[in-house]
């Protein structure tokens, strides 16, 4: 084991910021409002927030508690907590290495997309509120094979550079002074866009559910958000946990991640869906949606030019974050399982995400017609990652605590040796995730993958 490589966090605020850091990101800003919109708004927010809370916290908790107690990658975590050392366990690992990897394929994309929208904003390229020029100025963007794959290289060549130096140093640093700004930020935004008229729309699209809208696959689609939000069933919160401090209070540090991740997204819902519906966008766009809409909102305001800048570049950040976090789950293993240097991992880890980053980055152009379940690359690989590894991984980190880890170890990893007097909240935990997470996860993923 390559202690060198586990630099490991040095204060509680950094292992907060840290873990907040893979949380925020993209999913916030880009995939909850898309997903919100194109699946009928309130009751899917309705159903997000209940998965979250029942399923994603805890799986949370025991997630970064298994890579506290083993300190290794996410493979090699269950060699040292799994009692008999059965294989299949260590196949959590493994999926969740595949899991990073797709979804840095088309998270990568996305994020190029932010980076090509600060010199847009810049150049005023996107002071629009005209729903047909924002539209245009987006599929131009992304019809474009060249320039999609240039702007994934350059967020790739971006991120690798700060991987290779380790997770604590840089870009932690980084975030943690311009997270607060990222936050200050979308309040501007809220303030601008709920005072638009015709605003009311917006928020009750947002706040009254419709329940008849929540079919199985909604519901599924929901559980892989909060999945992807929180960063778990993948192995990342568990290699996030090999770098957390031995005094570390792991329940309350996840729960506070929940909720101000929560309460990320829901600022960029009421920054985003009051504007849809002032300026006539539509909220089922998709992913187009927060490219459309958010420079319709500054563009409607004074300084509106180094507010869309600003808004661009901090969204540019917060993805950062949270692909290095992604980046660290094959990174660590390569590293760790198989003795590559840091930066052998590094550069092996970008170049398998650059490769399966051309299908993706190529979705809206030439690989728009390699459908697979009728869906583009781009498409697939966000299915297949959110809506079936992460469930499935999420499945199988709860039935390993709930039944080969148990309840006093469990106890002991959470109360930090009985530092702290948590027990009755670890009994429920223990209770949600050996019962009622895997079996509403193995419901959910059946209903919603119609196989059932
Ligand atoms: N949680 C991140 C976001 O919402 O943007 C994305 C993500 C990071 C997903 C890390 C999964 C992961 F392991």
């Amino acid at each position: 084991m390559n202690q060198t490589s586990r630099d490991g966090f040095t204060s509680s605020f950094g292992v907060l910021v840290a873990t907040l850091g893979s949380a925020v990101g993209l999913g916030n800003i880009w995939k909850f409002p898309s997903l919100t919109g194109a699946n009928g708004g309130a009751g899917f927010l309705l159903v997000y927030l209940l998965a979250t809370l029942l399923v994603g916290l805890p799986v949370m908790i025991v997630e970064t508690m298994l890579g506290r107690a083993a300190r290794a990658n996410a493979v090699s975590a269950f060699d040292r907590v799994a009692p008999r050392r059965q294989w299949w366990w260590k196949s959590i690992g493994w999926m969740g290495f595949a899991a990073a990897l797709l979804i840095l394929a088309f998270y990568s994309e996305v994020a190029g997309w932010v980076y090509a929208y600060v010199f847009k904003a810049m150049a005023g390229q996107i002071a629009t509120t005209d729903r047909q020029v924002a539209g245009a100025v987006f599929a131009e963007l992304v019809a474009n094979p060249l320039s999609s794959l240039l702007w994934q290289w350059v967020v790739l060549a971006v991120t690798g550079s700060i991987i290779m130096f380790g997770v604590a140093r840089g870009i932690e640093a980084v975030t943690r002074r311009l997270m607060p700004l990222l936050f200050i930020l979308l309040l501007v935004l809220c303030a601008r866009s709920l005072t638009l008229p015709g605003a009311s729309a917006g928020l009750s699209f947002l706040f009254s559910p419709d329940l008849a809208k929540i079919t199985p696959a909604v519901v599924l689609t929901a559980l892989g958000l909060a999945f992807f939000k929180l960063s778990i069933g993948m192995g990342c919160m568990l290699t996030y946990g090999s770098y957390f401090r031995d005094n570390q209070n792991i329940p309350l540090t996840a729960t506070r991640v929940m909720f101000a991740d929560l309460s990320v997204s829901l600022l960029a819902g009421m920054a985003i869906f009051p504007a849809v519906f002032a300026f006539g966008f539509e909220p089922a766009a998709g992913p187009s949606l927060v490219f459309m809409t958010i420079p319709a909102v500054f563009t409607a305001m004074p300084g509106g030019t180094l507010f869309m800048t600003l808004f661009f570049i901090l969204t540019a950040i917060a993805s950062v974050g949270a692909m290095l976090s992604l980046l660290e789950v094959p990174v660590a293993i390569l590293s760790e399982r198989f003795g590559l240097g840091r930066k052998r991992a590094s550069l092996t880890t970008i170049a398998a995400v650059a490769a399966l980053g051309v299908p993706a980055a190529l979705s809206s152009s030439l690989t728009s017609d390699l459908k697979v379940l009728a869906m583009n690359p781009f498409d697939l690989f966000d299915f297949l990652s959110s809506n079936v590894l992460l469930p499935l991984g999420g499945i199988m980190v709860c039935l390993f605590v709930g039944w080969v880890y148990g309840l006093p170890e469990m106890a002991r990893q959470l109360s930090n040796d009985g530092a702290l007097r948590n027990q009755r909240l670890v009994s429920v935990v223990f209770l949600l995730v050996r019962f009622v997470a895997p079996l509403s996860i193995a419901a959910v993923l059946l209903h919603g993958l119609k196989l059932f």
